[in-house]
């Protein structure tokens, strides 16, 4: 039985699932590191402050800290002490050398697997939770039994996070699957064995799927490519329907309808974002032409070429309505977070919707209920190559919904509830996400 658990990476992925880990299992200790110091104040500080912010997590908090759930930054003492050591570290699009903007970037995942083979004693499980290229386990063991010390043994499990962000507690305790792969010697049976002891405080066995280690890491880069997939397919559809007089709303539902399609992941939108969708299909098409599979690394990466021209379509709607020039109009931009009911804005299709209607000459004001403005600034500052420190008159935050007299356009881009219940007066609204019933124009 596993007494302690570690994992490293105190993030989206890895907070909530080590607090519901936590609270399932209150007899396993759980400590969550991170070389972020402000993080880990941040999660052992105010309960309406944690650096995550998800529906139902605070309440877990509020249980299990201090009781079986830690948060600390000694990384050593805390792998060292634990049996099982998860990594949910992040695992971005790299950004120079082989592979640079598609392969993933390992280099915090194998900083981690150093870190675990200096640090341990004793025989560790070791759990890839972040999503990896596949094969990536073989690299981790690598460096666990040449730089681990001689005698201690390691074995990985490929377990990864299917948890969407905004229903991350809802989709752990109920998931539809867990998925673990393992090594087929007994040792690795042991190993996986005891992960799903683990599970099975909470999670039915007919819902732990078992597999080796290569179909699960590529399980889960395959599960993110084919929901984006889909967002893509009626996104392209949306700009038949503008050209046709069909409704793209109307054309998901009787699509979804069919039980063999399904009426998931069909709802148009401005372009999807997240942190996952783009990085792990760039990650899929490297890997494709890694192995020599040119035309479907092609097909997986025309995803993403549709999901690039559907925020670029949007943009120029607004543009072109005013003439292809936005000089002097005031534009109020709804919506900062990737999707509603999370402060998460990273690959936001607002980022790069905004910047398009900035450059057109556009006044913007920007509205968003849970990303904080500074955090708004800082993507401003990355991805515009803008720098608002110059304070450019321009560009201003607003700290609610409210529609003034002097603003030309709304542009909705992230399906807050709130958006729908806005008095829009006769301002024209451009519905990025369909939750109006009569706007001026809907994707
Ligand atoms: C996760 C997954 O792990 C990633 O592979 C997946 O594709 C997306 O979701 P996420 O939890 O969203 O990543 O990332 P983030 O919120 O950035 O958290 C990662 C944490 O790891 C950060 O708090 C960071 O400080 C920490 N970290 C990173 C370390 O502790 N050590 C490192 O070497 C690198
Ligand atoms: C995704 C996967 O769903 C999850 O299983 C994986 O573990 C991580 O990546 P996440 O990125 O948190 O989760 O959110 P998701 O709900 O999948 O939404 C991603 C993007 O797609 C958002 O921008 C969302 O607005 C958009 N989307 C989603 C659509 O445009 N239309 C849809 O029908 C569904």
């Amino acid at each position: 039985m596993i007494k302690n658990i570690c994992c490293i990476g105190a993030g989206y992925v890895g907070g909530p699932t080590m607090a519901v880990i936590a609270e399932k299992c209150p007899s396993i200790n759980v400590t969550l590191v991170d070389s972020n110091h402000d993080k880990i104040s941040a999660w052992n500080g105010d309960l309406n402050n944690l650096p995550v912010y998800e529906p139902g997590l605070k309440k877990i908090i509020k249980k299990v800290r201090g009781k079986n759930l830690f948060f600390s930054n000694e990384i050593d003492k805390n792998i060292n002490k634990s049996e099982m050591i998860f990594i949910a570290v992040n695992t971005p699009t790299k950004t120079s050398g082989e592979g640079s903007g598609m392969a993933a970037d390992l280099k915090y995942v194998i900083a981690c697997a150093k870190q675990i083979a200096k640090a341990s004693k004793s025989d560790k499980i070791v759990v890839e939770k972040s999503t990896l290229p596949v094969r990536t386990a073989e690299k981790i063991k690598d460096i666990l039994c040449k730089e681990g010390k001689k005698g201690i043994n390691f074995e990985i499990l490929s377990n990864p996070e299917f948890l969407a962000e905004g229903t991350a507690i809802k989709d752990l305790y109920n998931s539809d699957r867990v998925l673990i792969g393992s090594d087929n010697s007994p040792s690795g049976l042991n190993a996986l064995r005891k992960l799903i002891e683990v599970y099975s405080n909470w999670i039915p066995i007919s819902k732990i799927l078992t597999t080796n280690v290569w179909s699960a890491e590529l399980a889960k880069l395959a599960s993110n490519a084919m929901l984006a997939q889909r967002i893509s397919s009626i996104n392209s559809l949306s700009a038949l329907c503008d050209m046709t007089g069909a409704n793209t709303l109307e054309l998901s539902r009787a699509i979804g309808m069919d039980k063999r399609i399904g009426p998931h992941f069909l709802i148009p939108s401005p372009g999807f974002g997240g942190s996952c969708f783009q990085k792990d299909i760039l990650n899929l098409v490297y890997l494709c032409k890694f192995y020599g599979l040119d035309e479907i690394a092609e097909y997986w990466h025309q995803v993403v070429k549709i999901n690039d021209y559907q925020k670029e379509r949007f943009a120029k709607k607004i543009i072109n309505h005013f003439g292809g020039d936005l000089k002097g109009k005031v534009i109020k931009v709804l919506g900062w977070a990737f999707k509603a009911n999370t402060n998460d804005s990273r690959e936001s299709p607002s980022i790069y919707i905004t910047e398009k209607l900035f450059n057109a000459g556009a006044y913007i004001q920007i509205y968003d209920p849970m990303v904080p403005i500074e955090n708004i600034k800082a993507d401003i500052n990355q991805y515009w190559n803008f720098d608002i420190n110059t304070n450019d008159k321009r560009i201003s935050f607003s700290s609610n919904n409210k529609i003034n007299e002097d603003i030309d356009a709304v542009a909705i881009i992230t399906e807050w509830d709130e958006f729908k219940y806005v008095d829009y007066k006769s301002t024209k609204v451009f519905d990025g996400r369909n939750i109006l019933k009569k706007p001026f124009y809907s994707i």
